[in-house]
């Protein structure tokens, strides 16, 4: 009665982590401050609010699954600034997908991508360990099988290209890869890209770029996207730039506005289409108040340079009070600070009991080896996502909590 599929999705991080907190409330009368959920606490700005506030009279209407003609225009107009896309090469109307978050597009890819063969052997979606949830949910119902590929500080945290096998390679349908990585925040080059989408054109499986951190970065310059690649590497084996990726980008983090739930998916006309033709049976949409807000936050760019430059100022003040200790860096791109506190378990649970700070043990985001060992336990990831006087009550608070547990590390 209930499709055998389901038993493979673990609990989510978040209720294990509720799980984890069960009966250890917080010691001290301090403000709780949650830093366990990237999930931005800053104002998005008026203008887009108000937009929805406005909006008296067009709740009556089905909002159309596949955006309206001026949200598709202010998608396409963000990928020509930040990446260069020429107009030519991306016709808003056929290549943009907006999608009610990209959690849910993220989601639905896997459906769009993957097809059983009948005898063959099972279909496999590749992805990143540590890895987003949905990347596996995805994959797991669309009856693939993940295969986690380690990431390690000598492929600067992201999966060694070089080191999948061929004969993974020949039965993958699905790539998921995420840069600016969440949580370590590294960024793919353009090197990178290209190398990710020759292997999945060659194989012909689809590339799915996950760039939901992508406006937020501490380097010089903006880390390269996926599209980039696909401009520089030209029309792939079916004819078209875009062949075989698909890119995902979100208002969440860009723009502070998880709530709103929109975001959208770029990719080839053939591969949009197939995906609105899922979505339409799928039917998750957005209000049309909500779709011409995300329009005008697409539009404007001086918001989204005011959110960098405070979360530069937070990883100052991580830097001043963790730095050189508990494995702290300043990463290229996102918002976590991904630490090495030893035990990320018992450093969730003290941070919680002692101090009042809720974040997030990494093994619940990481898979664990055959042998049982989890390359994710000795860390806790922590979301940067409150303003800034909390974020600095905050982390003074949990020095003080990491350095009395004596986890520290260089
Ligand atoms: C790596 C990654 N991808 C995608 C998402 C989904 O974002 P949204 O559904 O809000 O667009 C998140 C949210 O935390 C994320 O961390």
């Amino acid at each position: 009665m209930i499709n055998a599929r389901l038993e493979r999705l673990n609990d989510y991080p978040f209720q294990r982590l509720a799980d984890l907190l069960k009966g250890n409330d917080p010691r001290s009368n301090d403000r709780p401050i949650m830093l366990h959920i990237g999930e931005p606490q800053h104002q998005p700005p008026d203008f887009a609010i108000d937009i929805i506030a406005g909006d008296r009279k067009r709740w009556n209407l089905y909002p159309p699954v596949v955006g309206t003609p001026g949200l598709r225009e202010s998608c396409a107009g963000f990928l020509r600034r930040r990446y260069g896309v020429p107009a030519s090469a991306l016709d808003p109307h056929a290549q943009i997908a907006p999608v009610a978050g990209t959690r849910e597009g993220l989601f639905m890819v896997a459906l769009l991508a993957v097809t059983q063969s009948e005898g063959g052997p099972k279909p496999l979606a590749l992805m990143p360990n540590p890895f987003y949830q949905v990347y596996f949910g995805a994959a797991a119902m669309a009856g693939a099988e993940p295969v986690f590929l380690p990431t390690s500080a000598a492929s600067n945290w992201l999966p060694d290209l070089d080191a999948i096998p061929e004969e993974t390679l020949r039965r993958t349908q699905v790539f998921y890869l995420c840069s600016p990585s969440n949580p370590q925040g590294t960024c793919a080059d353009l090197a990178y890209w290209k190398k990710a989408l020759e292997l999945a054109r060659r194989h012909d499986f689809m590339l799915v770029a996950d760039e939901c951190y992508c406006e937020l970065y501490y380097t010089p310059a903006p880390p390269a996207g996926a599209i980039e690649a696909a401009l520089a590497l030209g029309p792939g084996p079916h004819g078209h730039v875009l062949d075989n990726l698909l890119v995902s980008h979100t208002l969440s983090k860009r723009s502070s506005a998880p709530g709103l739930r929109s975001g959208f998916v770029a990719g080839s006309p053939h591969a949009i289409a197939m995906l609105n033709r899922l979505r339409v049976y799928e039917a998750a949409s957005t209000p049309l108040a909500v779709m011409d807000a995300a329009a005008a936050l697409w539009d404007d760019d001086a918001h989204v340079e005011a959110t960098r430059a405070l979360y530069a100022r937070k990883y100052e003040i991580a830097a001043r009070l963790l730095g050189g200790r508990h494995g702290f860096y300043q990463p290229a791109g996102g918002f976590y600070l991904w630490l090495d506190v030893g035990d990320g378990e018992a450093a969730t649970r003290a941070l919680w009991s002692e101090a009042g700070i809720k974040v997030l043990p990494g093994a619940y985001l990481t898979k664990p080896a055959a042998d049982g060992s989890n390359f994710g336990k000795p860390y806790v990831r922590i979301a940067l996502v409150q303003e800034l006087e909390a974020t600095e009550i905050a982390l003074t608070r949990m020095s003080q909590v990491l350095d009395r547990l004596g986890t520290s590390r260089a």
